[in-house]
């Protein structure tokens, strides 16, 4: 399975035979048949093929066997280069390899879990060519034509996202993909079919419905959302999640939009098949959408292979604005630009687009997008409803953390002039108010590191990675940090399940890399080794006093956390001040000051 090349990896595939490959192979080599690499020290150059783009980014280091692109942070090791490249699966890009090194490969249960996202993969793609040709020719699909008529989608658009439609009856998918030869067990697993009550047989999942194809990143049709025509419930029926479709790893429209959004280094999200088919079809082709469910990490982490910037475009009414806030912040989480644009009250973007077309819309985006701190200020505005002063501090303190994260004081300075002129309060207090102390004695830190943030620039790391490019070279680095403050202790999620595994291999990532690639499953955190070993050389150690400096300042943040939560309760105490939450006050107090004089806060 594509997306799951670790699962994969570790599971099915023998470590000899990988590791074969890659001693007879160097990646050098296989990256030399498409690029033109230059060396520079133990590192090569290239233009990557990845992205496009015009200076070098892309690096491949042969003696650890990956590479890693600076620009669009696509890494990973000679295998994932291959099946990204020639968009295979694991296991095919293992025979391709194989091949290559002439090594011959046994056949067998090995390749069981790719053969079953495989098998799945061909009954929906055999699924989805009949609904497409019952659309265009059934003469019972004549209300189907006539209902996306009326929703103003065109032939092209059809034809390109393949969408069909679901004859109102029981038996025909099942009858036609049997009829086809298909295995009962793919078909079930592919979510087509379901099994009737008493057990004996199998009817339609999808009836009476306009069909969407959902294609994961690679073109492989992975699901389906089927929409009622007329008022039936549920307006959308999906495919139900099965292994080999999990919904809140893809992105509806992401294999049509996906050059798109590289070339643009710009995508837009909606919320919507239709929203995102309006979109592509008015040229607008860098449109994606969630899936029906609220926006997940994995989509965007997905999406953020692709491109830096994106713009969110909800729907315009209150529970749109609400899931916009949503996706904002797990998109900024992934080190995206957020732009969000609402659209006046009620409207969707199609609905728009239908009702001001293609140039009206792009002028309104022109005029309405907003920097994703600015459309917090303003929901946090609308969330309170009378602005007084504890509401206004609420405000500033929503955006706190976004303003103080901000590297450029041009721009923190414009967020404070913002929020001094909608919150009718003076410059000066509330910049007090947002660099202000959070805890005893501790001034605010300004600059504090966002979380998961992509330092590109070379010489620009953040210490976190320096710290966690130390663990991995120096098990000793990484025993005094376990000692001290525990191996999670970095402000990225990513950061902390690579020093985790780190910790577990008990040893060197220099020692054994090849191991070390194995245990790492999924795609992100193995584009992120592959970035701190191309960064990085195996000798790399922060010194003493980084170090302890690091260790210092996780401490002193763990502990000004902990303190505001006792302040917290403390307030609290004066409102609700029973003699329980009075005592276990105390004993946490104590507990507190005893950990604080003995020096560590793990
Ligand atoms: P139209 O009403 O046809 O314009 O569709 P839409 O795409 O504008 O749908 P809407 O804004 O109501 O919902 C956004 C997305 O949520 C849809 O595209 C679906 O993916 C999902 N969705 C909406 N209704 C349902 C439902 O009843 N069940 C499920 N599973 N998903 C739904
Ligand atoms: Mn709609």
């Amino acid at each position: 399975m594509a997306e799951n090349i670790g699962d994969t990896m570790g599971a099915y595939y023998d470590q000899n035979l990988l590791s074969d490959i890659t001693q007879r192979i160097n990646i050098l080599d296989v990256v030399a048949d498409t690029v033109k690499l230059t060396r520079k020290g133990n590192r090569y150059w290239g233009l990557c093929p990845f992205h496009a783009e015009k200076t070098p980014s892309f690096s491949v280091t042969p003696e650890k066997n990956m590479f890693y692109c600076f620009g669009c942070h696509t890494g990973g090791n000679i295998f994932t280069y291959v099946m990204k490249r020639d968009g295979l699966d694991f296991p095919e890009a293992v025979q391709v390899l194989a091949d290559r090194a002439g090594i011959q490969l046994k056949k067998g249960p090995l390749r069981k879990e790719a053969d079953r996202f495989k098998r799945v993969v061909e009954v929906n793609k055999a699924a989805a060519a009949w609904y497409q040709g019952v659309l265009k020719g059934d003469p019972g699909a004549a209300k189907a034509r006539q209902y996306l008529r009326e929703r103003k989608l065109d032939e092209q658009t059809l034809e390109r996202f393949q969408i069909g439609y679901a004859p109102n009856q029981w038996n025909q998918i099942s009858d036609f993909l049997f009829a086809r030869g298909f295995d009962q067990e793919w078909v079930k697993e592919s979510g087509l079919i379901k099994r009737n009550k008493s057990g004996d047989s199998y009817y339609d999942l999808f009836r009476d419905r306009v069909i969407f194809p959902i294609f994961n990143y690679q073109g492989n049709i992975v699901g389906f959302g089927g929409r009622t025509l007329e008022d039936a419930v549920p307006k959308y029926l999906n495919t139900p999640e099965t292994e080999v479709y999990l919904k809140r790893h893809h992105l509806y429209g992401l294999y049509q939009a996906r050059e798109a959004i590289r070339k643009g280094n710009q995508a837009i999200l909606v919320e919507g098949y239709m929203d995102c088919l309006k979109l592509h079809q008015h040229g607008i082709d860098c449109a994606v959408a969630s899936l029906g469910t609220a926006l997940t990490s994995e989509q965007a982490q997905l999406l953020r292979r692709y491109a830096e910037n994106v713009t969110v475009l909800y729907d315009g009414d209150e529970a749109g604005q609400r899931e916009a806030l949503k996706a904002v912040q797990l998109l900024v989480e992934q080190g995206f630009n957020v732009e969000v644009l609402t659209l006046p009250e009620g409207l969707d973007p199609d609905d728009y687009l239908d009702k001001h077309g293609k140039e009206e819309f792009l002028q309104y985006i022109q005029n309405n997008r907003v920097s994703y701190i600015e459309f917090k200020v303003k929901r946090s505005i609308a969330a309170e409803n009378i602005l007084d002063l504890q509401g206004k501090i609420r405000i500033v303190n929503a955006v706190k953390d976004d303003i103080n994260n901000l590297q450029s004081s041009i721009l923190r300075d414009n967020y404070i002039k913002m929020l001094s002129r909608l919150l009718k309060i003076e410059e000066n207090l509330i910049l007090k108010e947002i660099e202000g102390n959070t805890g005893p004695g501790q001034p605010y830190r300004k600059n504090k590191i966002p979380a998961n943030r992509d330092t590109i620039q070379y010489g620009n790391y953040s210490i976190e990675e320096k710290i966690l490019a130390s663990m991995l070279n120096d098990r000793g680095i990484a025993e005094i940090i376990a000692e001290n403050i525990g191996i999670e202790c970095f402000s990225s999620r990513h950061y902390n399940r690579l020093a985790a595994i780190c910790f577990e291999m008990g040893g060197d990532s220099g020692d054994s890399p090849w191991e070390w690639q194995q245990a790492v499953e999924d795609e992100e955190l193995q584009a992120l080794l592959a970035r701190i070993n191309t960064r990085w050389d195996k000798g790399f150690r922060v010194n003493h006093a980084e170090l302890w400096y690091f260790i210092r300042d996780v401490q002193r943040q763990r502990y000004r956390a902990r303190w505001r939560n006792l302040h917290q309760r403390l307030e609290h105490l004066r409102t609700d001040g029973g003699f329980h939450t009075v005592l276990r006050l105390i004993l946490d107090l104590d507990t507190f000051l005893h950990q604080t004089r003995e020096g560590g806060i793990k």
